[in-house]
């Protein structure tokens, strides 16, 4: 089949290409030229492991190609995909629908002959209908059917989630469009994969609840660390406890930071606006939010608390900026509130990541010192702090580590560490969720 994906990011890249591997003719189409220009020198945009061979191969089968044009790739699709960015309204909120609206316009103008267009952005409620309206006014005669096809992929695992997906969900009630879909999709049903038919907005709200439910989950865990802080306990142990549960299950049931990236913060706030607007408030979520955001506003406190110095004039080593492992990502990233606080009371940050930095660049004040690696970033620092948990800072050398810091101190945002490794040698151990530490080491 002939695919057009209009918006080349992390989801119209991984998606594009992985519906290329899967045998289709795929085009990405971005108005960024100069990512066009650097995807067709072989270049991958963004990190986002296994991708750049599977980009490669497909673009020598000639199954995948780049263009800054949406007209060609349009013309021939029997599916277009929308994946461009849904970012939050400043102000209120809301999905941004404004970069969707204006792809659906272009592909109005474009299209011939029937035309599935599906929006793999996630879009509110009612999106897919207004694409109609948006699209008849634009271009009265065209023949469309709007479908929902929400994307369900993690950034740093999003190959993997796109070939053996735990479902697929696809909204519609066009029987010429479910056709279509279906046979989109026929690759990923011979792997078992479920593939779920719903009505167009239930499609949509599964993406919001879905997300909403992870970052409730997130929530959960962290407030119970809170506690174990306050009256004993281990967090770790409790999130293994509950979850062997089968009912709960084992994951997103790790304390940190606050949820971060690219959905769960604006997800969660435009599914809270869609709700309060219909009148059915989701009282939950809205808590969930403001849970989140004082949660990584607080990080920031408790690294300056682990201090043996003043704030002004100290040297704190941040190890991780991106909002997980295995991405560049830093949409709203908890770093980039750590950062900053830290920032604001004359802290000096070196920070290293292991590919993120050229992004975090980009959104972190230039004040920022940068390190080569871990322990070219702990050297003569009063304090180091974990903000990810990259696999490359979860066998440091702790002797070495504490001959570099000038202060031993470890404020391990993401549990890496079992604190008595890092007590038994000598270091001040701050952790999430631990109430009971072994004893100091003498
Ligand atoms: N990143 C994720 O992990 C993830 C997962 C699931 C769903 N989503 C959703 O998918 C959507 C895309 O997210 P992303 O992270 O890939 O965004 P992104 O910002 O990485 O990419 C969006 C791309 O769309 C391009 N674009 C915007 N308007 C365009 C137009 N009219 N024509 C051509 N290109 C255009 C932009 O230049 C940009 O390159 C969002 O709605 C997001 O919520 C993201």
């Amino acid at each position: 089949m002939r695919v057009a994906m209009i918006g080349t990011g992390y989801v119209g890249l991984v998606s594009g290409t992985c519906f290329s591997d899967f045998g289709h003719e795929v085009t990405c189409i971005d108005k960024d030229a100069s990512k066009i220009e650097r995807l067709k020198q072989g270049e991958i945009p963004i990190f986002e492991p296994g991708l750049d061979d599977l980009v490669r191969r497909n673009v020598a089968a000639g199954r995948l190609q780049f263009d800054t044009d949406l007209t060609q790739a349009v013309r021939g699709a029997d599916v277009v995909f929308i994946a461009v960015g849904t970012p939050s309204r400043r102000g209120d909120g809301h999905a941004d629908l404004s970069y969707v609206h204006a792809a659906a316009r272009e592909i109005a103008r474009t299209a011939e002959g029937f035309t599935v267009v599906v929006t793999k952005s996630t879009v509110p409620v009612g999106t897919g209908a207004d694409l109609e309206h948006i699209i008849a006014e634009a271009a009265p005669e065209a023949d469309i059917a709007v479908v929902s096809n929400p994307e369900f992929l993690r950034e740093g695992a999003a190959i993997e989630d796109f070939k053996r997906p735990d479902r697929v969900v696809i909204g519609t009630d066009d029987p010429r469009a479910r056709e279509v879909m279906a046979a989109l999709y026929r690759p990923l049903s011979l792997n078992a994969a479920p593939i779920l038919f719903t009505e167009r907005n239930t499609a949509e709200l599964i993406k919001y609840a879905a997300n909403a439910f992870l970052a409730m989950k997130i929530t959960f865990i962290n407030e119970m660390a809170d506690l174990c802080e306050k009256v004993g306990g281990n967090v770790q142990e409790v999130a293994r406890g509950i979850g062997l549960d089968g009912r709960i299950g084992s994951k997103f049931l790790h304390a940190g930071p606050g949820y971060g990236g690219s959905c769960f913060p604006k997800d969660t706030l435009a599914l809270m606006r869609t709700a309060q607007e219909a009148g059915a408030p989701t009282r939950l979520i809205e808590t969930v939010t403001t849970v989140n955001e004082s949660r990584k506003a607080a990080m920031g406190r408790r690294v300056l608390d682990a201090l043996d110095v003043p704030p002004r004039g100290a040297t704190v080593a941040v190890l991780g900026l991106t909002f997980k492992p295995n991405t560049d990502d830093m949409r709203d990233s908890p770093a980039i509130n750590i950062v900053q606080s830290l920032l604001d009371r004359g802290v000096k940050v070196r920070a290293f990541d292991p590919v993120g930095m050229a992004e975090a660049r980009k959104v972190l004040p230039d004040s920022v010192e940068y390190a080569s690696g871990p322990y070219e970033c702990a050297e003569g620092a009063d304090g180091l702090v974990i903000v990810t948990e990259w696999d490359a800072f979860r066998a440091l050398d702790l002797d070495r580590l504490k001959q570099l810091l000038k202060s031993p101190i470890v404020v391990d945002l993401r549990n890496i560490y079992p604190p008595g490794d890092l007590i038994s040698r000598g270091f001040k151990y701050v952790g999430i969720g631990r109430g009971h530490l072994p004893p100091a080491a003498p």
